[in-house]
């Protein structure tokens, strides 16, 4: 049976900060920035714009009349979730307006948790062929400001719609994965902000994409692939993944990663929706009509797991290209002050209007939120 993407969709914040203005306050050379990790803005919320309104963002253009009926499942992946335990991924089956007859949950496994609802999204549609699952990856990437990871944020969500004959592209069964207990980037209960040991995270990613991929030629042993799409918590992560890769796979050597990292340099990372964002980026700049796509997916703490998805021929019709664009185009930027006061989100009270369009967090009142 072929099951898998059939479209998916991004939303982004309406701000930013350039790296360059970042470089300036900081007074270092921003190609550190631009050249060094790779990274020329990084998307930021304002107060009234959350991980649930960019998944309603990004979830609304893959809904219409006849799919709403089939939507019996929406799991929610996201390592900055806004509740202990109540998942956020009602509050956007609320504001979708999907049946009541639903079940909505949230994953979480730092970035790799939307990988894990992929798959678990794709089997569920094998045993209930003619239902949808919508899989929705969000995110607010924060570091604390003065660190060295402050230019590595990002925010963002990708919404993707999982059914039989996908128009986008099939997941195939057979992946491999790589788990470790490891301390290389982690968030206790009572921080806002994660603790990360920088460079070991690097070195931890890298490991387990060796890992992955070796169990991936195990299980599969198929590697025969036209692209690869990596976690991107930084454009330049991928460039040093792929040239590991291409160690262990020669043939990977001649794939270009260009066009899978144009978006991600642009909005930054965004944790679970990171390497969904990168497949899109690939697909709205390449034709990659019946071919195989190489994916790795990597989430701190750490899970990883290698992966292949075969493009449908005639993918294009059903990508939202133009929306995507116009999301970056019509951003603003942000001054390095107007980013420090975003930065320091309300914790309650009512949200000043960023007039971003619903739907928004209208407010934190008596500690339940409040969408419009
Ligand atoms: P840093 O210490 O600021 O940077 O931290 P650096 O001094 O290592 O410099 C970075 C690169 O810029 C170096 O190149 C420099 O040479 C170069 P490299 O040696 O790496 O090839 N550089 C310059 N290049 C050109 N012109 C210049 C210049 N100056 C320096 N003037 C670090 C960098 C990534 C460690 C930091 O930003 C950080 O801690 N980020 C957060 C952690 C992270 O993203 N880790 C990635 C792997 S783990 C992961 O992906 C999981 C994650 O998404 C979380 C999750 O799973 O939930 C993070």
């Amino acid at each position: 049976m072929n099951i898998g993407i059939d479209q998916l969709h991004f939303a982004i914040p309406r701000f930013y900060l350039d790296l360059k203005t970042l470089a300036e306050e900081h007074k270092i050379d921003a190609d550190k920035f631009y050249v060094g990790i790779g990274q020329e803005k990084m998307a930021i919320c304002p107060h009234d714009e959350d991980i649930v309104t960019l998944a309603v963002k990004a979830s609304k253009p893959l809904i219409n009349e006849q799919n709403r009926q089939e939507i019996d499942t929406i799991l929610l992946a996201t390592e900055t979730g806004i509740d202990q335990s109540k998942s956020a991924g009602i509050y956007v089956h609320q504001l979708l307006g999907l049946s009541p007859h639903c079940r909505v949950i949230e994953l979480k496994q730092a970035c790799y948790s939307a990988t894990a609802g992929l798959q678990l999204a794709c089997a569920y549609v094998a045993r209930q062929p003619n239902k949808k699952v919508l899989l929705i990856a969000s995110d607010v990437a924060k570091y604390d400001v003065n660190s060295s990871a402050e230019a590595t944020q990002g925010a963002g969500a990708v919404a993707m719609m999982i059914s039989v004959n996908p128009r986008v592209a099939t997941v195939e069964a057979l992946s491999g994965c790589y788990t470790e207990d490891v301390m290389d980037f982690w968030r206790p209960n009572h921080r806002k902000t994660p603790l990360v040991d920088g460079r070991f995270s690097t070195l931890m990613y890298l490991k387990a994409l060796e890992q992955a991929f070796n169990n991936f030629k195990n299980q599969n042993g198929h590697l025969d692939f036209s692209a690869f799409c990596y976690h991107l918590p930084f454009s330049k992560m991928a460039v040093k993944a792929h040239e590991r890769l291409a160690k262990l796979l020669p043939s990977a050597e001649s794939a270009s990663l260009d066009n899978a990292l144009i978006y991600n340099k642009l909005i930054g990372n965004c944790y679970t929706a990171s390497l969904y964002l990168s497949l899109i980026s690939l697909l709205d700049h390449e034709d990659l009509s019946h071919k195989r796509i190489g994916c790795f997916s990597y989430g701190s703490g750490a899970v990883s797991e290698f992966f292949a998805l075969n493009i449908q021929k005639d993918y294009k019709s059903a990508l939202l290209t133009a929306s995507h664009q116009e999301q970056i185009t019509n951003r603003s930027p942000l001054s390095y002050a107007d980013y420090l006061t975003y930065w320091h989100a309300p914790e309650t009270g009512e949200m000043s209007n960023s007039a971003s369009g619903s739907p928004r967090l209208s407010g934190i009142i008596q500690n339940q939120r409040q969408y419009q």
